[in-house]
């Protein structure tokens, strides 16, 4: 059985189980911003993607590029614009090739993934529920590691770290000539919005990745940037394949970043919908992972397999993401995300009917 190692691939997931493809199901695997992309994307000109697609895209991402400092508070020399997240991880793990890598877990699979690819060495540090940062754990990995990957708020668990405890990690990462590499894709769903790329100012061994991917609802378009030192930054650039960023993706970027009050509007629906869901889900004695952004672990108080039911789930349209290649849940929670609020009702609905069979 070849489970999908990513959500929002539901027909592998049917597929692996054996199952029919149902004619109606939501997809909550998937943790992207459950109000779609804002309509100044989605209502863009027919003309501007027509020139954007016949063009060769600007290669080095300029207008783009320098939104995005301004936008984060560092100088243009220090983002580097990437194909989504996932290409800006590679091209990490690609300058720190044969390296030690130490992965904070559990965490995004890809990680390890890129990691593998170019052949570092890697270690796991593994989080016990509630997943909050051990600082005492992984400061005792640093002196042997060159590299440490952790993603705060975390996929999958959702939890965020505390602010300081991230500084003081990169505080003595620094002194220890250890690399911090933070993922912060889902920064933005986090309520106070706060995100530490001004520490890249600070801090010559923090490299934050972002994606515009969840926020902005464009897993398709592929949409990423790095802030990190401007050497760093310049050796990775090197690397990276010119127009790697298409023009479609840089036009849809730059219209992007005006939509303050649309990511405003979506943090506020989140975490109203997220507080009532967990409020029902631990009514019906269920355990949710203490969340910071649009999506959460869900398990049965005994953290008994939940294979059987992910199934019962699948067969009333409801998709959960499986927790089996994530080190530390190995398949004893789901990830769900934060839908609408129909959606939400008929999550609840299910896990209900889950109880009473
Ligand atoms: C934590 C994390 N980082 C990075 C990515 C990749 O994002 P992108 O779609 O921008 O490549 C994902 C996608 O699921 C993710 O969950």
């Amino acid at each position: 059985m070849l489970l999908p190692n990513h959500g929002a691939n539901p027909k592998q997931l049917i597929e692996a189980l054996g199952k029919q493809m149902p004619y109606h199901f939501i997809d909550f695997s998937e943790n992207t911003n459950p109000f779609g992309s804002p309509a100044a994307v989605t209502q863009l000109p027919i003309v501007d993607f027509t020139k954007a697609m016949t063009h060769y895209p600007d290669p080095h991402v300029t207008e783009l590029t320098s939104k995005l400092a301004q936008k984060n508070d560092v100088s243009e020399n220090k983002v580097l614009v990437g194909n989504g997240a996932a290409e800006l991880i590679f091209l990490i793990a690609n300058f720190f090739q044969r390296k030690r890598v130490a992965i904070v877990e559990p965490a995004f699979s890809e990680y390890l993934d890129a990691c593998q690819a170019f052949e570092c060495t890697v270690t796991s540090i593994v989080l016990p529920p509630p997943w909050q940062l051990d600082l005492n754990l992984v400061l005792s990995a640093i002196c042997d590691i060159d590299v440490l990957f952790l993603c705060s708020p975390n996929n999958p668990t959702g939890v965020r770290y505390e602010l300081a405890d991230i500084i003081d990690l990169v505080d003595e990462a620094e002194k220890q000539g250890t690399y911090v590499v933070l993922d912060e894709a889902f920064y933005d769903f986090s309520e106070d919005g706060y995100g530490l790329h001004r520490l890249v100012n600070q801090f010559s061994n923090l490299l934050i990745v972002r994606s515009l991917t969840k926020m902005f609802a464009i897993a398709g378009i592929r949409l990423g940037y790095l802030l990190a030192n401007a050497d760093l930054i310049e050796e990775l650039k090197k690397r990276q394949p010119t127009w790697s960023v298409n023009g479609i993706a840089q036009q849809v970027g730059l219209t992007l970043l005006k939509e303050v009050s649309f990511v405003q509007q979506t943090v506020l629906n989140i975490h109203q919908e997220r507080r009532r869901v967990t409020r029902l889900l631990k009514d019906l004695d269920y355990f949710v992972s203490d969340s910071a952004v649009n999506f959460y672990l869900l398990a049965e108080r005994d953290r008994r397999d939940t294979m059987p039911m992910l199934v019962f789930l699948l067969e009333k349209g409801i998709i959960a993401r499986h927790t089996y290649n994530f080190n530390g849940l190995n398949g004893g929670y789901l990830r769900l995300a934060v839908k609408n609020s129909e959606c939400n009702d008929q999550l609840v609905d299910a896990l209900s009917a889950w109880r009473k069979q």
